[in-house]
């Protein structure tokens, strides 16, 4: 998968993550971004196109739907993270909402554009999916259930044509994690790094130094086995649905 001459879509585009990607998207040659966005979006390039997605909101998942009509590559990126303790139900289901439901809704609207150029999902993970913060532990369930849900539609698509990528962010220096004082890597060093690993057709993408360190013991661990292992019970007939 090559970003050149692609279209691509990224949820979550005006600021942080996302707009870095966007940026990057377009240095390596991009023919359209769709950029999510809940608000407005200041791009100049004419490559840009911005849509208003708010990922929890079905009749604008719809409506951009309409707005798109070809799609290479869709990059789940939009999230929140709060710091809270686990004892509001609210606040876990409001991480829900936005960092596990949002990419799956989002992922399952664009799929018809996405087996028809035999395209990519991407979703913005995090490190936090394999072991939690515990301060903010809504935020960690989320995306481990994210991780969850990205490695069953892995699974299951993959006799569709469509790759499914797990990107494991480490701490990166957006407003996200302002609380956190500990070192974190430049926007544009996580953007190239996503897309790198995407053209490397690489599922799991760790794509900055705190993740990189981890990314070995990952893809020779035991749960990436049992991975590889549940995926054959996917039936002939699903998978080529
Ligand atoms: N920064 C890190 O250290 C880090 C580490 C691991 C993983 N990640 C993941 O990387 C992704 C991007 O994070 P970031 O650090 O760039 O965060 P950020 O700077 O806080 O930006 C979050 C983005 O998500 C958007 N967003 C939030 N709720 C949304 C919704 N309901 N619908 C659509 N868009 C929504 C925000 O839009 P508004 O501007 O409208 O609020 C914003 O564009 C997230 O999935 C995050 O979990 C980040």
């Amino acid at each position: 998968m090559n970003i050149a001459n692609k279209t691509v879509l990224i949820t979550g585009a005006n600021r942080g993550i996302g707009r870095a990607l966007v940026s990057e998207a377009l240095r390596r040659g991009a023919e359209r971004v769709y950029a999510g966005v809940r608000g407005g979006l200041e791009i100049a390039d004419p490559r840009v196109t911005p849509l208003t997605l708010d990922v929890t909101n079905a009749m604008q998942i719809a409506r951009a739907t309409e707005q798109v009509g070809s799609l290479d590559v869709l990059v789940n990126n939009a999230g929140i993270a709060l710091y809270e303790d686990l004892s509001n139900p609210a606040l876990i289901e409001q991480h829900l909402a936005v960092n596990l439901y949002g990419p799956l809704n989002v992922t399952r609207a664009f799929l018809p554009l996405l087996r028809r150029s035999q395209g990519a999902v991407v979703n913005n993970l995090s490190v936090v999916a394999l072991a939690p913060v515990p301060v903010i532990p809504g935020y960690s369930i989320s995306k481990a259930a994210a991780l969850n849900m990205t490695q069953a539609l892995r699974a299951l698509l993959a006799g569709q044509s469509v790759s499914v990528h797990a990107v494991f962010l480490g701490p990166i220096d957006t407003d996200m994690n302002r609380g956190f004082d500990i070192p974190k890597a430049p926007t544009e060093v996580a953007a190239r790094g996503i897309f790198d690993g995407l053209e490397r057709g690489e599922e799991d993408i760790f794509p900055d130094p705190m993740s990189q360190s981890i990314a070995q013991a990952w893809r020779a661990g035991a749960a990436k086995a049992l991975e590889r292992q549940f995926a054959a019970f996917v039936p002939q007939s699903v998978a080529a649905a």
